[in-house]
C-alpha cells in the first residue's frame, strides 16, 4: 500500500516527505503550469527529495510517440527515480512499449475503462492511473472501475502493472480506492493532511 503526492511544489513535497509516509509523486502539465517554472527544473528538484527507487512521474506531451520519446529522454537524464507518464492513446501506448522495453518505468494516465487498463498493461506499463474524480464527473463509477481492473489483473496474473488511483478529491476516494484494490493512491497535499484528522 503506497501513497504518492499529486503535486508540483517541491517545498510542499519536501515537507510531506519528512513524515516518512510518502512513497512518490505524480505531476501533470496543469500542476506544472501552476508551479510556473520550467518543468525540467521542477522535476529535478522533486527527484532530488526522493531515493533512487522511489517514483516521480513526469508527463510527456506530443502528437506522436517519437515526440513523447524525445521529451522522455530529457526527463530520464535527471535520475533513476523518474517514471515517464504517457496518455492512454495509440501514440502514448507505442511510446510506453518502447520505454518499457528499455526497462523504463511508465505510468499510463487518463484511464477511464477496463479495456484501456488492459491495453496499458499489454504495453508494459509499470503503473496505470484510473481517474476516480474525473470518472465521477462523467457518470462513471471510478471505484467500480478500480475493482474491475483489479479483478482482470488478478485473473490473468498481471503482477507487473500496479493500479495507481488518481484524480482523488476526498478521504472517501482514498479509502474506497484501497478497498477496491488500488496498489497506490496519489493525492493532493491538502487531502493528505486531512487524513490525519
Ligand atoms: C495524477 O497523475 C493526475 O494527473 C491527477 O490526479 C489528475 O487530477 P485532476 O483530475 O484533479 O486533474
Amino acid at each position: 500500500m503506497k501513497i504518492f503526492l499529486d503535486c508540483s511544489d517541491p517545498e510542499l513535497i519536501a515537507s510531506a516527505y519528512e513524515t516518512g509516509l510518502i512513497d512518490g509523486v505524480t505531476t501533470n502539465p496543469s500542476l506544472m503550469l501552476k508551479a510556473g517554472e520550467d518543468p525540467m527544473h521542477v522535476i529535478k528538484e522533486i527527484s532530488a527529495i526522493f531515493p533512487w527507487n522511489a517514483s516521480v512521474s513526469a508527463e510527456v506531451v506530443g502528437e506522436t510517440a517519437e515526440e513523447m520519446l524525445d521529451m522522455a529522454q530529457d526527463y530520464l537524464e535527471i535520475g533513476p527515480n523518474i517514471t515517464i507518464k504517457v496518455p492512454c492513446t495509440v501514440e502514448g501506448l507505442k511510446a510506453c512499449r518502447e520505454l518499457a522495453d528499455d526497462d523504463v518505468h511508465v505510468n499510463v494516465t487518463l484511464i477511464f475503462s477496463t479495456a484501456q487498463a488492459i491495453l496499458a498493461a499489454k504495453a508494459g506499463a509499470t503503473y496505470i492511473s484510473p481517474f476516480v474524480g474525473r470518472c465521477e464527473d462523467n457518470n462513471i463509477n471510478g471505484i467500480e472501475l478500480i475493482s474491475s481492473i483489479k479483478k482482470v489483473f488478478k485473473l490473468n496474473s498481471i503482477t507487473t502493472t500496479s493500479i495507481l488511483a488518481a484524480s482523488i478529491r476526498s478521504i472517501d476516494h482514498i479509502n474506497n480506492s484501497f478497498k477496491a484494490g488500488a496498489d497506490i493512491v496519489t493525492l493532493p497535499p491538502k487531502i493528505f493532511e486531512e487524513m490525519y484528522h
